[in-house]
């Protein structure tokens, strides 16, 4: 069959690496890729946000099955205008995206089943959500309700933090994203991501993993999109991930589906775990990015057999295989990442890597240049191994990435350090 991948980074490297392994696979296109997704398909420039090309897009090339990789189409419904066209899709429609693209609609939506979350409330008046912060003291959570690049969320400890979060979102600072807010009560506990796959009906868990959200060695600095990751994560035990689903996850799709929005697609639920007991942070209506990357280096070609009995409602039958092994990613980024970074440095030595089922360079921010790579957005390279254990794993992508030479690049030396 003929696949087209949707996006650019390193989660899209890592689903077109696991697509090429599946025989089933005849031709891959993703769009609009980068120089790393180059080396392995076919790139195409294509304005990913707009329904009526990526429609026409399909139609020209005979596609049967599209993945959507990022959350911004979603959220703009191309899902819907592929379906409506005769597409096989994986990716939920506009109405249950809201799920990542609406922090209240979430916090309604589980209030509704029961499921465990910080109590919160919601406000489109900066006067009633300062009036709240003042009655619940800090530490507090103050979230622009909509899409805002990972960066409308403030964990405030103290309250004047947190009433100035509430000024900033209320003028403007995160644009329509900030118009309304939800303040949340502060979990403590260890977070980690729980992947699932969701036809409407069915659900079946394919992983976990725990990301690296601070920029520095040892959870120092500004917050970033995510420094690296590794798959499983050991505080999601098969306990708390059972406890995850029957109480979180399954209750939830039930109520989209209940209120005529079925979620397809992947559900990656953020949790926040405390003593066993498992609580939603947030959920993304997308593989993570780069938790994708050490879940594909894990499931390889099954990947695609998931994602299509998941776009075709068959997921009751579907079973992964599961291989007792982990996986880690180090991200590398520009320097200066994520302040202002340069772009167009040249990165040396990615020939000489070891690329095969246990070690893999996905390029997130990439671009060919004169015949060279440089880097061209600030999560550049994802330097991504497997092992038999964690620390296995863990040695062989640092190797890798020793062997990079990247001068205007860093990385953190410290991914895994919570679970070794
Ligand atoms: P979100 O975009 O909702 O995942 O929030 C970004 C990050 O903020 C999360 O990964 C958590 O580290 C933190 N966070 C969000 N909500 C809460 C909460 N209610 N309590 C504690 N930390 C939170
Ligand atoms: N790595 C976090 C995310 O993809 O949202």
């Amino acid at each position: 069959m003929n696949i087209l991948i949707l996006g650019s980074g390193g989660r899209e490297h890592a689903l077109a690496w696991a697509v090429m392994q599946n025989p089933k696979c005849d031709k891959l296109i993703v769009a609009p890729g980068n120089a790393g997704i180059a080396q392995i398909a076919e790139c195409a420039t294509l304005d990913v946000l707009n329904g009526a090309a990526v429609v026409n897009f399909c139609d020209e090339n005979a596609i049967d099955f599209i993945i959507v990789g990022p959350e911004a189409p979603l959220a703009a419904g191309i899902s819907d205008r592929l379906r409506e066209a005769g597409f096989n899709v994986f990716g939920p429609s506009k109405a249950a995206a809201q799920l990542e693209a609406s922090k209240a609609f979430t916090k309604e939506i589980c209030a509704a089943c029961d499921a465990p979350t910080a109590g919160y409330g919601h406000f489109t008046d900066a006067d009633a959500a300062r009036a709240h912060i003042k009655a619940h003291g800090a530490p507090i959570v103050v979230k622009a309700d909509g899409l805002a690049a990972g960066k409308g969320v403030i964990v405030a400890m103290t309250e004047a933090e947190a009433l100035a979060a509430v000024d900033d979102m209320f003028g403007g600072e995160f644009g329509a994203a900030g118009a309304e807010v939800v303040i949340e009560e502060f979990m403590e506990g260890e977070e980690a991501s729980f992947f699932v796959l969701c036809d409407g009906k069915d659900v079946l868990a394919i992983g976990t993993a725990q990301d690296h959200k601070r920029v520095g060695d040892g959870d120092t600095g500004p917050n970033t999109g995510g420094m690296g990751a590794y798959s499983p994560a050991p505080v999601l035990s098969d306990a708390v991930a059972s406890l995850a689903m029957e109480q979180i996850v399954k209750p939830c799709m039930d109520e989209m589906a209940r209120r005529g929005m079925p979620y397809q697609g992947v559900l990656y639920a953020g949790l926040m775990i405390k003593d066993g007991q498992p609580r939603l942070v947030e959920y993304n209506v997308r593989f993570g990015d780069p938790e994708c990357q050490v879940l594909m280096m894990r499931l390889g070609a099954q990947a695609l057999d998931l994602m299509l009995a998941c776009a075709e409602g068959r997921l009751a039958d579907a079973q992964v295989h599961w291989a007792d092994d982990h996986a880690l990613t180090v991200v590398m980024a520009a320097n200066g990442y994520p302040g202002d970074y340069a772009k167009g440095s040249v990165i040396g030595g990615l020939d000489a890597l070891p690329e095969d089922s246990f070690n893999m360079c996905f390029h997130a921010g990439t671009a060919l240049q004169d015949g060279k790579i440089v880097a061209s957005g600030g999560r550049v390279l994802n330097v991504t191994a497997r092992g038999a254990s964690l620390a296995e794993a863990q040695s062989r992508a640092y190797a890798m990435v020793d062997r990079i030479d990247w001068p205007g690049g860093f990385c953190r030396r410290d991914i895994g350090w919570r679970a070794l």
